[in-house]
């Protein structure tokens, strides 16, 4: 086995498991997530990838910042800038 460092500080999990409610809208709320960390300049520092099921299920769609252990449910459209600010805040990160 061989092991590298992981190029991002933090890495958001989004649950956009295809048979569940966060299917369409966890897919969505990825590329939101994206483009906010892009417009704060943390695009480097946070990185955003899908995953499967968060045990969240009915609270979705659902973020997972597990360095933190910090799960947001229900998340909204207009949630993600908020989210990328808060994590940002939350590990010391800057643009
Ligand atoms: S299907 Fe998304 S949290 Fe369970």
């Amino acid at each position: 086995m061989d092991k590298k460092r992981y190029q991002a500080e933090v890495v958001l999990l989004v649950c956009t498991r295809k048979d569940g409610i966060c299917g369409k809208k966890g897919t969505r709320l990825r590329a939101r997530l994206n483009e906010a960390a892009e417009a704060q300049g943390l695009k480097k520092q946070i990185r955003v990838l899908p995953t499967g099921c968060l045990d969240a299920c009915g609270c979705g769609p659902a973020v997972l910042d597990s360095a933190s252990q910090t799960l947001y449910v229900d998340v909204g459209k207009d949630d993600a800038a908020d989210i990328v600010r808060k994590t940002a805040r939350r590990h010391g990160l800057k643009p």
